[in-house]
């Protein structure tokens, strides 16, 4: 039987002194010195050294068997440290309990790896052994961080009046974007539920009820390829607000973010966020979510290399394409090596074709392809590009946009290699003006840049029909430090231009009231203008943490391959288990099973 803790292990001091408390906890190391045994008792709050000494006989002799990560109570008295064996790095350091009794709650077998935060486990066996990964103090800072966040999150909202919904997790599939899961009907054979990939059309049905203003954290399921920064179930702050405009949605959300670095970081983050669009971000900085904790922008050097004869150049500018730069302050004097190194790397992880570089040096510039070049051109350019003494700059020349994308990606590498972020600001923006549909060259069709509920700009309508490749929409993201941690925009909320973005987007009148009818018909009764936007809450937490991966603010995620090592999920299911549901395997799946 348990004994019930008078106190935690994080908590005693020598105000303490003299007297008897109980603690509960994890072994977390035992030293044995003979007449003296030392353990260092472990839980949620921190570490207590507790000591057995040989003078109680019984007790010493049982405190010889205990081991790492068992789980035991401990009675005893509280004693101030000598002076030379105070610890100060430990919050209980100045004191110890010498046990005057043991209850063995539990034995443990040997860990497979050590409970400790500096230690270098393979991820696969962290995962697999969850439980216990979940027991190391960097793991449980994480969690509880993220469980303090959450706190202050449904404070700010309930204190301006935010209503807390919960929205279903079976509903109807919906493929946009991201693939569904989906969810087999029992009782209706045939036909599936899928887990939401966001909560977003039920959102705006609360506004069509006269919710006005929502919030939720919920749970959202996309089945997509994975990477770091994302996982097959993830949190989001699901927000949504009637008779708004975006401005509300910034600096409500511009308060949200200062309150929650303020009070989790003691950091002050200036408001409001800078703005920039979409354009913008991508002509100045090559990607949609540009990290602002280093400048260096990107120079558009085509006009003063459209007539400067060099072949590449020239023939880039006269078919529509650009000629950028990036200029790396100090970097002048990098060698050939270190340079071409820098270009292998552009290559294969920007898709850059090849990169073009000048350096401005003891009054001369020079430039890898200078001899095609004038040095009048040469100095336009460096001039352009903002390159003084000692600058390097990085050029790149193709089609626009992907010579964006392509610099967007150096630009990062260059920040990381050269050492120029600032990795303790917290750079904040929006990034707005989004394109309301992006055309796609496999699929020969036009796909939501958002999602099909985003409005247009009012002023782009008349370019619904001719040319909807060039209609802005009231869209918008959060982005911090190169990450998007949330994205939204404002809705439709008009039958028939919301069935003009379905029929642009290739669902027809027919599709679209099997699809959205719920929506299209809700919309018939009353729809007030609304908006919302929905935060990463993993990510968020993640770069709150200084972690690299989603995975380590998740008490239980995935791998990279969708899997739960720990349950070993997905699994093979019991034949009769199929049949109720009136599912059979494929042939092929069968006998691969
Ligand atoms: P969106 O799809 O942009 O918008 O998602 C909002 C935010 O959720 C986070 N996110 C993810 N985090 C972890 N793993 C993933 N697989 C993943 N996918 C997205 C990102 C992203 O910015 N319904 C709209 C919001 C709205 O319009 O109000 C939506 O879901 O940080």
């Amino acid at each position: 039987m348990s004994w019930l803790r008078t106190h935690t292990c994080g908590e005693l001091g020598t105000n303490n002194k003299g007297e008897e408390v109980i603690l509960n906890g994890w072994i977390s190391t035992r030293r044995d010195l003979g007449g003296l045994i030392f353990i260092d008792l472990r839980d949620r709050y921190g570490i207590t050294q507790v000591v057995f000494d040989e003078s109680n006989k019984h007790l010493h002799q049982q405190a010889e068997q205990l081991r790492s990560e068992y789980v035991i109570g401990v009675k005893g008295t509280v004693l101030a440290r000598d002076k030379e064996t105070v610890n100060p790095d430990m919050k209980t350091g100045e004191i110890e309990v010498e046990a005057t009794d043991l209850n063995v709650y539990s034995k443990a077998q040997t860990p497979p790896f050590e409970i400790k935060d500096d230690i270098a486990t393979n991820e696969e066996v962290r995962l697999r052994y969850r439980y216990l990964d979940l027991r190391r103090p960097s793991m449980q800072k994480n969690l509880l961080l993220r469980s303090e966040v959450y706190h202050s999150i449904r404070r700010f909202y309930h204190s301006r009046h935010f209503a807390e919904v919960e929205t279903p997790f079976l509903m109807r599939s919906t493929p946009e974007g991201a693939r569904d899961y989906l969810v087999p009907s029992r009782v209706n054979a045939g036909r599936f539920f899928a887990l939401p990939q966001s909560p977003q059309t039920y959102k705006q049905l609360l506004m069509v009820s006269g919710f006005d203003r929502y919030f939720q954290i919920v749970k959202c399921f996309r089945d997509e390829d994975l990477r770091a920064d994302r996982q097959p179930e993830f949190t989001q702050v699901d927000v949504e607000m009637s008779f708004i405009n975006e401005d509300v949605i910034y600096s409500t959300h511009e308060q949200l973010m200062a309150e929650i670095w303020r009070t989790h970081l003691g950091v002050e983050v200036e408001t409001p966020f800078p703005r920039l669009t979409y354009r913008e971000a991508i002509t100045r900085y090559g990607s949609d979510k540009p990290d602002l904790r280093f400048d260096v922008p990107i120079s558009d050097l085509s006009e003063i290399v459209a007539e400067s004869g060099f072949k590449i150049f020239q023939s880039t500018v006269e078919k529509g394409g650009r000629v950028i730069a990036i200029t790396i302050p100090g970097q002048g004097s990098l060698g050939r090596g270190a340079l071409d190194r820098l270009t292998e790397k552009a290559k294969s992880q920007t898709g850059a074709g090849g990169m073009i570089f000048m350096k401005n040096s003891g009054g001369e510039i020079t430039c890898s392809v200078g001899k095609f070049l004038d040095e009048d051109t040469m100095r336009q350019m460096a001039a352009k590009a903002g390159a003084g003494e000692g600058d390097l700059v990085l050029i790149l020349a193709g089609p626009d946009p992907d010579v964006y994308n392509q610099m967007g990606g150096l630009r990062l590498i260059a920040g990381a290699d050269f050492g120029l972020v600032d990795t303790s600001k917290s750079k904040f923006l929006w990034v707005t003006d989004f394109p309301l549909f992006e055309w796609s060259r496999e699929d020969l069709r036009y796909y939501s840049l958002h999602h099909p509920f985003t409005s247009p700009r009012p002023e782009d309508l008349h370019l619904l029909d001719e040319s909807p490749e060039k209609v802005n929409a009231r869209a918008y993201d959060l982005v911090l430090n190169g990450n998007e941690i949330g994205g939204g925009s404002m809705r439709i909320h008009d039958t028939e231009l919301q069935q003009k973005v379905f029929s642009i987007l290739g669902i027809g009148k027919e599709e679209a009231e099997n699809k959205f009818g719920f929506l299209l018909n809700a919309f018939r009764y009353g729809a007030p203008p609304h908006g919302g936007i929905a935060l990463g809450l993993d990510r968020i937490i993640m770069l709150m943490a200084g972690a690299q991966s989603l995975r380590d603010v998740i008490a239980f995620p995935k791998n990279q391959k969708a899997q739960s090592l720990m349950d070993n999920s997905p699994d093979v299911v019991d034949e009769h288990q199929l049949k109720e549901l009136h599912i059979a395997l494929r042939k092929s799946v069968a006998s691969n099973i």
